[in-house]
């Protein structure tokens, strides 16, 4: 489905040249600049002390830059990073055994860390408070626990999901950061800085179109130039100029405002089914066959910011952007 290539997530594809495209330090990650501000000043001061830095949460839509992230502040930082997510590790002893084999400052970054079942969940508790573990022996009537203490390190924690987070693990983590969309000048510096990576040659203009349809989202942006990199390869001359780009960007019919197939569903659902709203938050999960907590942090953000939808006390609802955007006529209801 050629479709899947707006989404947000992480697509097979983008696993080998993330790694490539991933800047390595703070000063080549561009935008994000209050999360990037307040990290600069922790890590130095981690540093100056020969501490770890305090533990850091990092949320926000699919393909803002966690993963990133995280990494940047382990290589500032000079240490190690253990890389690891909330679905893959089933057992508390997988998590004890991970957090065992730390080296002192080192950083371990849990992604999807909603996903963390509760037993696993229970096992960070004291070591992220106390750097220590408590391992039961024995069984029945002779088990007894034992604290095992474990080097300083640092969490780094990652979702898409901060609601999901239960309120003991959210408060142990000293910085919390949300990472916003980026701006259209930031995605074209993005797009501009992996061509070269890439070893593309592109202009301003092919650049800025590329990021205009990117959803604000740095890794649909070195998406699509990847894909408009091919096109240029194929059917012209490789270079990538503001022609080039509109003619590849129209043939993979990429949508225009950076819109994805379940973002079109929902405003489709939103206007047809429900005439435009206001429509409830569990109503619209379950036409659309969405988790409702996914509804709210993954897909309606970039809505709400751009005006495709609404919130009101009585629901969502649909705003004449919207309508345009999908080709269907505005017409605004008799307000009760
Ligand atoms: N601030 C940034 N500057 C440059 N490239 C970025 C930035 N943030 C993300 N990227 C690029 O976008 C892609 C996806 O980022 P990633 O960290 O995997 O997102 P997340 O973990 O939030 O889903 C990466 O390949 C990275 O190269
Ligand atoms: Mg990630």
């Amino acid at each position: 489905m050629e479709r899947k290539i707006i989404t947000t997530s992480e697509l097979p594809e983008d696993m080998v040249s993330d790694n490539k495209l991933r800047p390595k330090y703070l000063k080549d990650y561009i935008g994000q600049n209050k999360a990037k501000d307040s990290l600069k000043i922790y890590i130095e001061a981690a540093k100056m002390r020969g501490e770890a830095l305090d533990h850091v949460l990092l949320y926000g839509p699919p393909g803002l830059g966690k993963t990133t992230l995280a990494g940047i502040v382990a290589n500032e930082l000079g240490v190690n990073i253990k890389i690891t997510s909330g679905p893959a590790i089933e057992k508390p002893g997988e998590m004890a055994a991970i957090l065992n084999n730390l080296a002192e400052n080192d950083v371990l970054f849990v992604d999807e860390i909603h996903r963390l079942n509760r037993q696993v969940e229970e096992v960070l508790y004291p070591a992220m408070e106390d750097f220590a573990i408590d391992i039961m022996i024995g069984k029945g009537a002779t088990a007894r626990s034992i604290r095992l203490d474990l080097p300083k390190f640092t969490l780094i924690g990652a979702t898409t999901r901060v609601g999901m987070l239960t309120a003991p693990l959210r408060d142990r983590f000293g910085v919390i950061n949300r990472l916003e969309f980026y701006t259209e000048k930031e995605l074209t510096d993005i797009v501009l800085r992996s061509a070269k990576v890439l070893d593309t040659s592109i202009d301003e203009d092919g650049a800025s179109l590329i990021a205009r349809r990117s959803r604000g989202t740095p890794r649909l942006a070195n998406r699509l130039l990847k894909r408009v990199r091919d096109f240029a390869q194929v059917k012209y001359d490789g270079t990538i100029n503001g022609t080039v780009a509109r003619e590849s960007l129209n043939t993979l019919e990429v949508d225009k405002m950076g819109l994805d197939e379940i973002d079109r569903k929902l405003l489709s659902l939103l206007i047809v089914q429900f005439g435009g709203g206001p429509v409830g938050l569990n109503t619209l999960s379950a036409a659309l066959g969405e988790d409702a907590g996914t509804i709210e942090d993954v897909y309606e953000p970039y809505l709400l910011m751009n005006g495709f939808i609404s919130r009101t006390s009585s629901g969502r609802v649909a705003m004449p952007l919207a309508y345009e955007h999908l080709g269907i006529e505005y017409s605004k209801k008799d307000d009760e």
